[in-house]
């Protein structure tokens, strides 16, 4: 397997969309690792600059390639928003620097993806799936995989807190998967722990589909809730009634983005599961957390520490498919973060 260059150690780590919810945490925990070398980016110039970065617009290709120029020595972005299409991916990779993207959607994803060979040739090394959803759930969904011997079906949970002041750009995120397409599978019921017994709806989140592809398994589906119950059945009866589908024009978007930005009723708390079914056997995973955004942050920062330490081996590659993140979980444990593993119909 041929293994990315070694780290130049005095090379800059851009962190686009640096001081944002989830970049902000990315900024501080490489800043303490690899000192002098982060760079925050974002389109507001003066506060990118208050906090030691550049200006940097994601939507502009010829000002991101000229940024990626004049810093000169750049050796890793981290990126921390979602962009229109793969073109800075596309920019890095061909200039050998490695990529680690938080996004979370699927063909945005599958445009990094098709860059693999680039990259290869490149020496460079892109990870995707980093985060929480995508990201561990992708790592506990291998877990219960391989813990079953091979998963026949998998059934991924995500929980997030609607008492936390998620950024502007993950929120915008979640109303554009409340107004996609009527989803076929099913809502279920099932355990998080801390939470109880809960009705999890379908959501379009990238892992379902990456999984299929990196794992192997046919039949995956990725379901949410808020950690209040009015808000979940509220949101999720909308959308059944189709009146969310109005969120896909522009003026709408914004404006449920704001509401939902404001809106905050509960606690800050995730959690997440993974349940890996063959024939009778039956594995759980589920991590909680405080403050999805921070925990995010710190996966991406993790993983760009480990390309930036380690060999890795050259290409794109979801998280899952790297076996030195694998232990990334229990890593997190120091944070907060707790894992857990259920067998058989063991609930709590
Ligand atoms: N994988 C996961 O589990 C996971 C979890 C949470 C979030 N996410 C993804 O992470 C992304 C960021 O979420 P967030 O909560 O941190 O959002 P946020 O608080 O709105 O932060 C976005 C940051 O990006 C910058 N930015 C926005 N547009 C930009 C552009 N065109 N070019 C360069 N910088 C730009 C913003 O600064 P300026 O406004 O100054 O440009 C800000 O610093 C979202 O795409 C979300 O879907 C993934």
């Amino acid at each position: 397997m041929t293994t990315a260059k070694p780290d130049r150690p005095t090379g800059r780590i851009l962190v686009v969309g640096g001081y944002g919810a989830v970049g902000a945490t990315v900024t501080s925990a490489l800043s303490e690792w690899f000192p002098g070398r982060v760079v925050p980016g974002g389109r507001d110039e003066s506060r990118a600059q208050r906090h030691g970065g550049v200006r940097v617009d994601v939507t502009d290709l010829d000002s991101f390639r000229h940024t990626l120029d004049s810093l000169g020595d750049v050796t890793m972005m981290v990126l921390c928003v979602e962009p229109p299409d793969a073109s800075v991916a596309r920019a890095c990779l061909e200039r050998g620097i490695h990529v680690v993207d938080i996004g979370a959607t699927q063909h945005l994803l599958d445009g990094v993806a098709e860059l693999h060979d680039l990259a290869t040739s490149a020496g460079a090394t892109a990870v995707l799936s980093v985060g929480v959803a995508p990201g561990l759930t992708n790592l506990l969904a291998r877990r219960a995989h391989d813990a079953v011997g091979g998963a026949e079906r998998l059934d991924l949970t995500v929980l997030l807190g609607s008492g936390e002041r998620h950024g502007t750009d993950a929120v915008r995120w979640t109303v554009d998967g409340l107004a996609a397409e009527r989803i076929t599978a099913r809502s279920i019921r099932t355990a998080l722990p801390g939470y109880g017994i809960r009705t999890v709806h379908p959501f379009p989140f990238s892992d379902q589909h990456t999984l299929r592809r990196t794992l192997g398994v046919a039949e995956i589906t990725t379901r949410m809730c808020l950690d209040s119950r009015l808000l979940t059945g509220l949101l999720f009866a909308l959308r059944r009634a189709g009146l969310l589908r109005a969120a896909r024009l522009h003026t709408v978007r914004t404006t449920l983005t704001e509401v939902f930005r404001r809106v905050h009723i509960g606690g800050d708390g995730f959690g997440i599961r993974a349940d890996a079914r063959r024939g009778d056997r039956h594995v759980a995973y589920t991590i909680n957390g405080q403050a999805q955004s921070r925990v995010t942050g710190l996966v991406a920062a993790y993983v760009a520490r480990e390309l930036l330490t380690n060999t890795a081996p050259v290409g794109v590659h979801h998280i899952e498919e790297l076996p030195a993140l694998a232990d990334l979980p229990e890593a997190l444990e120091a944070h907060g973060v707790m894992l857990r593993r259920l067998d058989g119909r063991q609930e709590s």
